[in-house]
């Protein structure tokens, strides 16, 4: 990669509501030390105040714009990884993109699942490659409590809602920020029937009338998807380490897709990654699908979890499937 991208302000947004491990006790046949043992979430957020996709990473991106020191004015392109959009069309980079009170900027929308940020990343370099004057705003969202079925105690523990958002440009006049070093993503439709959320689609529409059915939700094979996510992210964390001539100990901070902590741990341990080193805060938000990584990328780097001169290394995986990583000098 020639030109220079700097990741130069990042942002979140989380909705104010709480989802409690005690809370699913009285919802559905489930208890905290299950929940605890299995996935290591306490809580998330959910959007029952009806906040939307657009609304949450708009608040992301003022969040980041204001770090970066920057007008909305001054961005060329908005970026949004998401698959709970707030509509299907207009697309939630439109949206967004309004909003922030922007009109004939390139606006768009990406669906790549929980790997919608990464993917976001390569698609911003891209742009600064073609366009070095490029002042790129990528946002990830999801509010997966829109597509989560409340009577299904297989996924509905596992997910919550939130989004991040990071200005990236080629130049950086204070140099602060990350600069990105690289980026790799891949996919397999092969085993997409794994994870899915199909009702509404063209293959399966609803016509006037029609009850909601069960395909309007997250369906999982949560066994085979974990053993997926563990292979995929910690093959390409280690290919983009390779790639980039850093080992694992070069690495000072993990960041990895915060699906559940048994993933999280597998995935380390696979890369002998020290624990001290990764990152984590499914804790308190549970799986936030697209904005799972910027989520912690935020607040890592609020927290003083980063540090200036680190090496942070995301990596991430999600339906599709898909998967990916990259690696940021900050
Ligand atoms: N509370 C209590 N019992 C439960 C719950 C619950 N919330 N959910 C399932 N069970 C039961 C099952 O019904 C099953 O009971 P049975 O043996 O009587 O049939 C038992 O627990 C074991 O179920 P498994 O699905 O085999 O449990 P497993 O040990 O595999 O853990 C889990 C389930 C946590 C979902 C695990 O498979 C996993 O982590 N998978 C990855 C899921 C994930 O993170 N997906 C998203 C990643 S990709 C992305 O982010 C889009």
């Amino acid at each position: 990669m020639n030109t220079p991208c700097i990741l130069r302000g990042i942002g979140h947004c989380v909705p104010e509501t709480r989802l409690t491990n005690a809370d699913f006790e009285r919802m559905v046949d489930t208890n905290d030390e299950w929940i605890t043992t299995r996935t290591g979430i306490s809580e998330r957020r959910v959007a029952l105040n009806g906040e939307t996709s657009s609304d949450l990473c708009f608040v992301a991106a003022r969040q980041a714009l204001e770090k970066a020191g920057m007008d909305a004015a001054e961005l060329t392109h908005v970026l949004v990884a998401t698959f709970s959009p707030d509509a299907v069309i207009p697309s939630t980079a439109c949206l967004l993109s309004h909003h922030l009170g922007l009109a004939g900027r390139m606006s768009l929308d990406i669906s790549a699942a929980c790997s919608g940020f990464v993917y976001g990343l390569e698609m911003a370099r891209a742009i600064i490659a073609l366009h070095p004057t490029a002042k790129v705003l990528l946002a990830a969202c999801d509010i997966v409590s829109s597509r989560v079925d409340y009577t299904d105690r297989s996924t509905c523990v596992l997910f919550g809602d939130g989004a991040g958002a990071v200005v990236i440009t080629a130049d950086s006049p204070e140099l602060s920020g990350g600069r990105l070093l690289g980026v790799r993503v891949a996919s397999d439709g092969a085993a997409g029937d794994l994870l899915t959320i199909k009702g509404g689609g063209s293959a399966t529409p609803y016509k006037l009338g029609d009850t909601v059915r069960r395909d309007f939700f997250v369906e999982m094979n949560g066994r085979e998807v974990y053993k997926h996510a563990v292979r995929s992210m910690s093959g390409v964390c280690a290919e983009i380490m390779a790639e980039n001539g850093f080992t694992p100990d070069d690495v000072d901070v993990f960041i990895p897709h915060q699906a559940n902590l048994r993933i999280v741990e597998a995935v380390g341990k696979r890369l002998n990654m020290p624990e001290a080193k990764v990152f984590t805060n499914l804790q308190k938000y549970g799986n936030t699908s697209a904005a799972s990584v910027p989520l912690a990328l935020s607040e890592a780097t609020l927290e003083g979890f980063i540090k200036p001169g680190n090496l942070v290394l995301l990596g991430t995986f999600g339906g599709g499937f898909t998967w990916g990583s990259a690696l940021i000098r900050y």
